[in-house]
């Protein structure tokens, strides 16, 4: 675990950065601190490996305060991911891997094999190894970013803004790369966004601060979006706090799905006709995933992908109720289409069978147990 006892930061000219920090992030978990621009969040996580010196209080790695430590084992034992990924320009992809590997006084040849492992882990192919960081996209940048904090297997994480200098798709690809990745590493993390939204993603629980460097609130996901401590949490977490908790809801072993009559591209319109229940009839693929609806009495000949509305989303049938609330607002039939793992069409759901399936999760709201016990 990391501890902040009572930490505070005073920076010169009296701006206090951090005002009496106390929380824990329990090992193997990922906490993440979140909160408006100048919040004190930078100064909190450069404390742990002592970038930045604290004014008065107490960091404890396991139970060790770190000002008692080397600062050199200090931060071998933690990885440090920056944004923009902050890496050696004159040094190749994989020297710039394999350096940290070093650190740990692992041979050059070993430390090669340990970085093309990890170019690997991250979704690189072997092929960026030889490549400078300018020969790379923001995204690829974090990513090596990521395996260079990994390499010297560090039991502690520290991540500032890791996924924030990326657009919007390659930002979601990273952060559900990286949670496959926590979830066989269980690394102890601390990581740092003003992304309410990654935040409630990423963490198995999120510390809000406010500016002044307090906390406002340290809590599970579903219990900051169920009960907020107050205004400054709820503003925080926003309006729409209702829905995103439904993010938080899994639906496996509730739901009902219906079976639908599903039609083929290539099909007739005589047969997609037969086949239909009402104004709308979902096509699929040969191998039976979905790709949209068609309205079967507009149809003139056999089904092109011309004659298919893609504006539907797919639920994951082991997916939220999100998902599918989404998967039946966005289809134009207003049923939600969901697939298996296999992405092979499933069923559907309707929107009243959703409303009832929402209904009953009005109690679960219960934190996490996990984090309960880790703490
Ligand atoms: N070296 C410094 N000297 C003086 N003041 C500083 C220094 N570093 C940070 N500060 C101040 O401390 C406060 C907290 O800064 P910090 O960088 O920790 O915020 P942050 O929450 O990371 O913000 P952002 O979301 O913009 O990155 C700010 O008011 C900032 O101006
Ligand atoms: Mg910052």
């Amino acid at each position: 675990m990391i501890a902040f006892e009572d930490v505070t930061k005073r920076y010169p000219g009296e701006v206090v950065a951090v005002d009496g920090l106390s929380f824990v992030a329990p090992t193997g978990l990922l906490t993440v601190l979140v909160g408006p621009s100048g919040c004190g969040k930078t100064t909190s996580l450069r404390m742990i490996n002592r970038l930045v010196q604290p004014t008065s209080g107490t960091i404890r790695l396991g139970n060790e305060p770190t000002s008692d430590m080397d600062e050199a084992i200090l931060r071998r034992r933690i990885g440090y991911v920056i944004q923009h990924a902050g890496l050696f320009p004159h040094r190749t992809v994989l020297d710039n891997i394999a350096t940290t590997a070093r650190l740990n006084g692992i041979s050059k040849a070993q430390a090669r094999i340990i970085a093309f492992d990890l170019l690997e882990r991250v979704g690189l192919s072997p092929d960026f190894a030889g490549r400078y960081p300018w020969q790379l996209s923001g995204g690829q940048q974090q990513r090596v970013g990521v395996a260079r904090a990994l390499a010297s297997s560090p039991k502690f994480m520290l991540m500032d803004e890791p996924f924030s200098a990326v657009d919007p798709i390659v930002r979601t690809q990273l952060q559900d790369e990286f949670l496959r990745l926590q979830k066989e590493m269980g690394k102890t993390i601390i990581m740092v966004t003003h992304d309410i939204d990654e935040a409630l993603k990423l963490g198995d629980q999120v510390a809000v601060l406010r500016v002044g460097g307090k906390l406002a609130q340290i809590a599970t996901p579903q219990e900051l979006l169920t009960r907020p401590a107050d205004e400054f949490v709820a503003n925080f977490v926003g309006r729409d706090r209702g829905y995103r908790y439904l993010g938080f809801v899994g639906t496996a072993g509730k739901l009902a799905a219906n079976k639908e009559p599903t039609a083929k591209l290539g099909d007739t319109p005589e047969t997609a006709r037969a086949a239909s229940r009402d104004r709308w009839l979902l096509v699929t693929n040969e191998r039976g995933e979905p790709i949209g609806w068609t309205e079967p009495s507009g149809l003139r000949a056999p089904i092109t992908m011309g004659d298919i509305n893609l504006s539907g989303t797919f639920a994951a049938l082991s997916g939220s109720l999100r998902q599918l609330l989404d998967a039946a607002l966005s289809s134009p039939s207003r049923r939600g289409v969901i697939v298996g793992d296999d992405g092979r069409f499933v069923g559907c759901v309707t929107l009243p069978d959703l409303l009832v399936l929402m209904d009953q999760t009005a109690d679960a709201s219960a934190p996490s147990r996990e984090v309960r016990h880790a703490l």
